[in-house]
Order: structure tokens, then C-alpha cells, then sequence
């Protein structure tokens, strides 16, 4: 593989109208989804919901690449095909989540660092053999109006780039997430000013570590209001703020940004890729999605754990997908939503507003 190919897989992860379906969620995390639901959490139940979204017939249309979580990559489909081998068939690139989770940061009191780099490259190498074109590692930077620690903040960028490193020489695309959690009551422009930060320190730490930038993704938080914070921003002001961001610390020759949801509303999300896509002026990446929750929220509700739910919960991903799809490309309209509104959009998250 030459460095060529890594620029064609992260393009391909990029292609218009499409984005990347983050699936690699930790046992712990998707037990803890399934408990809401009422679903048992067992190896069989994790591998029946993760068939059922990978072999959604049609979301490949809108969805280049799927992340998965060791248990997963190591799965087979119900037809005995591992599930890697499931996704390449529907045209959907594998990837891998190759960190081991945030930890508390020593002597940091309320913030973590990102760990996994022991071992990292023998499990890239295995990964690799296993089908994965593009891996995942997940920075966690908390915010109140003291944090973060610029320790906690270098010591997550040092480790993506050294992560970053290491995917592409074992030839894996690395998407490098630094996420800035809306948790707590902080406002847009905290988290502008800390999501500038970040970025700037990340890019800093990548071109330390010699990264070739044409052969990564960005997969950033937008910029929002903290979920607690009195005053919401409304969705121009959030596209704004993002784009405006973005463009202050993101070299141009990254070929693409997927955003993470963060745990915003499943629709809230769609309709702000889709207003930072519209928005006007230079925009040298692609702008996409990477979303987890927001894309497989009403897929997971829909379903329910019920096998007679199958059909209905790929009917569910795929009409998350294809409106995600079209905010890519700044194409979303609300009448896309038309279908099914109670699972895609229950009353109780209604809570933002337009202008
Ligand atoms: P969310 O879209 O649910 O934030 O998940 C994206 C992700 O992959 C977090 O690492």
C-alpha cells in the first residue's frame, strides 16, 4: 500500500453525500443503552443489533464507513461472513476504535487522558489483517470556566498524534477525535475558545509527530452551548461559530471533517451539518458526519431488542443516513422528515429552536 491509498481511503470516507457511522460503542456503554430499553445486553444481542444496522439494505448510498469495537470486528453475521467482511460487501469501508478509553488524568482532579498507545501497533497490525482501512481514537477534554489543564489538554493531543502515527504506518486511515463534551453549563463562546484551543494544540502535537494531513479526518464536537447553559444558540449561531472555528485551526489539506453528535437530539444534529455546510464562504474540507446516538438512536428505539423489529430499525438508519447524507452536501429539508416522526423525533427532545 502506498501513501496514495491512504489519501483514497480518506477521500472515499468523504465522498459527497456521505459519512461515516460511528458502531463502537464499548460493552459497557452499549449495555448501558440497552438497559434504557429494557434489552438484554448479551454477545448474541450486541452481535444481532450490529448485523442489523451494517446490513441496512441501502445505507451505503450515504454511509462510507462504519467504526466498530473489538468485540464486533472479531463477530460473524448470522450467514457465518465476519462482520467486517459484511460491511466491505455492502460497500461500506471497515474501521476500528483503537483506543482503551479516557482515564482519570493523575493529579488532574475532573479531567482524563486518553489511553491505548502500549501494544498499539501490534493491534493495528491484527486489525489491519482483519479487514479495518481506518481507525478511531477518542480525546475527552471537560470544560467548566477553570478546566481544562493545558497538561490535560497537551497530553491528549501528544497521544493522538503519536496514535495517528502509528495508524498510518501499519496503513490505516487515523480519525483523529478531539471531543469538547457539552456537559455542564458553559456558554457557545467557552466552548468556541476551548475548541480553538484544542484544535490548535492537536495540529500542533500532528505535525510534531510528522503526520501526513492529506491522509487523516477531523472528527470534532461543533460548537454549542453546554447542554445546562441558560441561553441555547440558536442554529445560525451554532454554523457560525463552528465554521468560523474550524477555518482559524484546521490545515486545508485535511481532506474532511465528520463531526461527532455529542449527544445532541438525532434531528438538531442533522440540521446543523446541514446550516455549517450552507453557510457561505471558503470551506476547503469536506464537511460530514461521524455520528453515533444521532444516527442510531431511532434504529435502536425502533428495533427495541424484537426481531420482528429488524426491517424497521434498518428502515430507521437508513432515513437518519440519507437526511445525513444531504447535510453533507447542504441539501437537507425538513420534509425529508416527513416519515415515521414519532421515533425520529419524540416530543420531549423538540427543545431548540431555529431562526
Ligand atoms: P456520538 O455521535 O454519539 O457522539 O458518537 C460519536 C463517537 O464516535 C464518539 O467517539
Amino acid at each position: 500500500m502506498t501513501s496514495r491509498d491512504l489519501e483514497s481511503v480518506a477521500q472515499t470516507l468523504v465522498a459527497e453525500g456521505k459519512g461515516i457511522l460511528a458502531a463502537d460503542e464499548t460493552i459497557p456503554t452499549l449495555t448501558k443503552r440497552f438497559d434504557t430499553l429494557g434489552i438484554k445486553s448479551t454477545e448474541q444481542s450486541r452481535r444481532t443489533y450490529r448485523e442489523m444496522l451494517f446490513t441496512s439494505p441501502g445505507a451505503d448510498e450515504f454511509i462510507s464507513g462504519a467504526i466498530m469495537y473489538d468485540e464486533t470486528i472479531r463477530q460473524e453475521s448470522s450467514a457465518g461472513t465476519p462482520l467486517a467482511e459484511a460491511l466491505t460487501a455492502q460497500g461500506i469501508l471497515p474501521g476500528i476504535k483503537v483506543d482503551t478509553g479516557a482515564k482519570p488524568l493523575a493529579g488532574f482532579a475532573g479531567e482524563t487522558v486518553t489511553e491505548g498507545l502500549d501494544g498499539l501497533r501490534d493491534r493495528l497490525r491484527e486489525y489491519r489483517g482483519m479487514g479495518a482501512r481506518f481507525a478511531k481514537w477518542r480525546a475527552v477534554i471537560h470544560v467548566t470556566d477553570t478546566l481544562p489543564s493545558s497538561a490535560c489538554v497537551r497530553a491528549n493531543a501528544h497521544a493522538l498524534g503519536r496514535y495517528a502515527s502509528l495508524c498510518q504506518e501499519q496503513e490505516l486511515v487515523p480519525i483523529v477525535e478531539p471531543e469538547v463534551l457539552m456537559d455542564g453549563p458553559h456558554t457557545i463562546e467557552r466552548c468556541e475558545e476551548v475548541t480553538g484551543l484544542v484544535l490548535h494544540a492537536v495540529f500542533h502535537a500532528l505535525f510534531e509527530q510528522g503526520i501526513a494531513l492529506e491522509e487523516m479526518l477531523l472528527k470534532p464536537n461543533m460548537v454549542l452551548a453546554g447542554k445546562q447553559c441558560d441561553r441555547q444558540a440558536s442554529v445560525n449561531e451554532v454554523a457560525t461559530a463552528t465554521l468560523r472555528c474550524l477555518r482559524r485551526h484546521v490545515p486545508a489539506a485535511v481532506p474532511g471533517i465528520v463531526f461527532l453528535s455529542g449527544g445532541q437530539h438525532a434531528r438538531l444534529a442533522t440540521v446543523h451539518l446541514n446550516a455549517i455546510n450552507r453557510l457561505p464562504g471558503p470551506k476547503p474540507w469536506k464537511i460530514s458526519f461521524s455520528y453515533g446516538r444521532a444516527l442510531q438512536d431511532p434504529a435502536l428505539e425502533t428495533w427495541h431488542g424484537r426481531d420482528e423489529n429488524l426491517q424497521a430499525g434498518q428502515q430507521a438508519l437508513y432515513r437518519r443516513a440519507r437526511s445525513n447524507g444531504a447535510a453533507s452536501v447542504g441539501k437537507y429539508t425538513d420534509e425529508m422528515e416527513e416519515a415515521s416522526p414519532r421515533v425520529d423525533d419524540p416530543p420531549h427532545r423538540r427543545d431548540w429552536r431555529d431562526d
